[in-house]
């Protein structure tokens, strides 16, 4: 007769033995207990229980941004150099002095807007997330894949997000949404040019590039700071996709990307970016037309010229994406000695935001999971909390968690370095516009700096998209194209059967500073 109350194993069978998390061994895992054959159940049934009751919280939430992406790891090699000169000059952070010096690091890629299983074809700024694991504690360094962003102030973030994300009744992203939000945050026309041209859609996360976005500082061993903004070259090149190419590859893969770099770097393809660095003195820069703390702005490279101080290589993959990618948490908050934050407004509101969503997304000890844990020594006064993993000790009294005490205990580091000696800020508490916004002349440089077939494409998807708005917000996107490049509004308009005096007599928006040459292109309008 078949015995169908348990399977058990075979005496000769040499594999480990399945247990449940508290080390009991598992008889079967086929049938849970019931009375009789036949049912019903018990609920003193530990087992079944466990396993579904930690199945049934499998899922943590997902990033509230960035949700899709993946992890791999690999190392920093530093070049020592900033062009001619010794890096130490600008910067005393450990991990770029010496020439060769390696870092250990982990990047995760991502989309922003579709959830953790949407489609990696999306027009859609990239994620570059980088965590150098350095001796003196972790460094991140949270960029995107597009040089500027959509807006300046920290406070507009979630009005962005919300914009782009589906609608909260039909579940569908809908460009009127979109454009709706865009036609009034003049700002970001730059990212918008961007974004609709075909380096919005990435080929794929090894062929495209990264940038800090944000302004950041580095602070010498003198105490005296420099402006930076950070660059990632791939050196696979830079690959797009057009909306044909992108559909014809979603049609077949929700998740090309993350495959092509699983699979580069399975088969020992490494792929690997230079680092450049772009530096400016720390100041307010009067004779710029652009404030260098605007992050809808890129540096002109004739007069900042980037300079390359180190390459970054992937080779190792993830062991288990929801330990090592979905657990993983990055920060703009995370410096290590020698880089700071500039006054960046975005930067400031940014470094607030990582931290908190991850005490709530993956919980307040995220600091003790390994992808996560720094590997310099960690010991704090900080203790318990939802699984709590270990106690950091490591003074020579364990009943003292508090600092100061003359009983054992931490001390405090000596601090070894002068105080910066960067400038001073003094000012009225306020809530105004940074002067020198000037939104509209770095968008159309762009768009003149593009290939004739970007051009064509930007418009293709400016129009496709913008003919699904209402009429009012079609008008005012063509207004802002106008003061963009006359050529890009002309042929914007013209897809939507809209003209220069259509348009004419629309108000600059309360949000807005319009410059001299802004006026000038307005009064051509009329
Ligand atoms: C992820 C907030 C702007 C790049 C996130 C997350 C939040 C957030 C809450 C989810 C983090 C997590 O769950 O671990 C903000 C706010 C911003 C802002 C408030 C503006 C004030 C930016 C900008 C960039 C950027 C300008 C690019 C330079 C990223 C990246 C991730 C991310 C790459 C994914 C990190 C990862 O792979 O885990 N952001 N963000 N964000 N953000 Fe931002």
């Amino acid at each position: 007769m078949t015995d169908v109350s348990g399977m058990g194993s075979r005496p000769d069978d040499e594999r480990p033995v399945l247990t449940n998390r508290q080390g009991h061994p598992v008889y079967d895992n086929q049938n849970q207990r019931t009375v009789g054959p036949r049912g019903p159940a018990t609920l003193e049934n530990y087992q079944f229980l466990e396993k579904i009751s930690h199945f049934d919280r499998e899922r943590i939430p997902e990033r509230v941004v960035h949700a899709r992406g993946a992890l791999s790891y690999g190392y920093f090699e530093a070049y020592g150099t900033f062009g001619d000169e010794p890096i130490s000059r600008y910067t005393r952070a450990k991990l770029f002095q010496e020439r060769g010096k390696r870092t250990d690091i982990a990047l995760r890629f991502s989309t922003v807007i579709g959830g953790r299983d949407s489609a990696e074809t999306a027009r859609d700024p990239r994620g570059f997330a980088i965590k150098f694991y350095t001796e003196d504690g972790n460094w991140d360094l949270v960029g995107n894949n597009l040089a500027v962003f959509f807006i300046r102030d920290a406070i507009k973030f979630p009005d962005v997000i919300h914009a782009l994300k589906p609608d909260p009744v039909t579940f569908r992203q809908d460009p009127n949404r979109i454009f709706d939000f865009m036609s009034q945050t003049p700002e970001s026309m730059h990212m918008l040019v961007n974004l609709f041209s075909p380096r919005g859609i990435p080929a794929d996360y090894r062929h495209m590039q990264g940038f800090g976005v944000n302004t950041y500082k580095w602070v010498n061993a003198q105490g005296e700071t420099h402006l930076v903004k950070y660059h990632w070259m791939p050196k696979q090149g830079v690959r797009s996709m057009t909306e044909a190419d992108a559909a014809a590859v979603q049609a077949h893969d929700l998740g090309h990307a993350t495959k092509d770099l699983y699979e580069a770097i399975e088969r020992g393809d490494y792929p690997e970016w230079e680092l450049l660095v772009q530096i400016m003195t720390d100041d307010e820069h009067p004779e710029l037309d652009f404030d260098p703390l605007d992050d809808t702005k890129v540096w002109p490279e004739n007069d900042f010229p980037p300079q390359a101080v180190g390459r970054i290589v992937l080779n190792r993959n993830v062991e288990n994406q929801f330990a090592e990618n979905e657990q993983s948490a990055f920060g703009t908050g995370v410096l290590v000695d020698g880089l700071d934050f500039s006054d960046d407004k975005m930067l400031i509101g940014r470094t607030f935001s990582y931290s908190d969503t991850q005490r709530y997304r993956v919980g307040p000890n995220y600091l003790q999971l390994p992808v996560n844990q720094t590997k310099a020594a960690c010991r704090t006064n900080q203790r318990d909390g939802q699984m709590a993993y270990f106690v950091d000790t490591g003074g020579e009294n364990p009943h003292v968690n508090y600092e100061p005490s003359i009983r054992g205990g931490l001390r405090e580091a000596e601090y070894a370095h002068p105080d910066e000696v960067g400038p001073t800020i003094t000012g009225r508490l306020t809530r105004k516009r940074i002067p020198r916004t000037n939104d509209y002349k770095q968008a159309g440089q762009r768009y003149l700096l593009m290939d004739d077939w970007e051009r064509d494409d930007l418009v293709r998807n400016f129009v496709a998209n913008l003919k699904q708005c209402d009429r009012a917000i079609q008008e005012r996107m063509v207004w802002h194209f106008l003061l963009v490049e006359d050529d890009l509004g002309l042929r914007v308009g013209e897809g939507l059967g809209i003209t220069p005096d259509d348009v004419a007599g629309l108000e600059p928006l309360r949000s807005q500073d319009l410059t001299e040459e802004d006026r000038d292109r307005l009064a051509k309008l009329g």
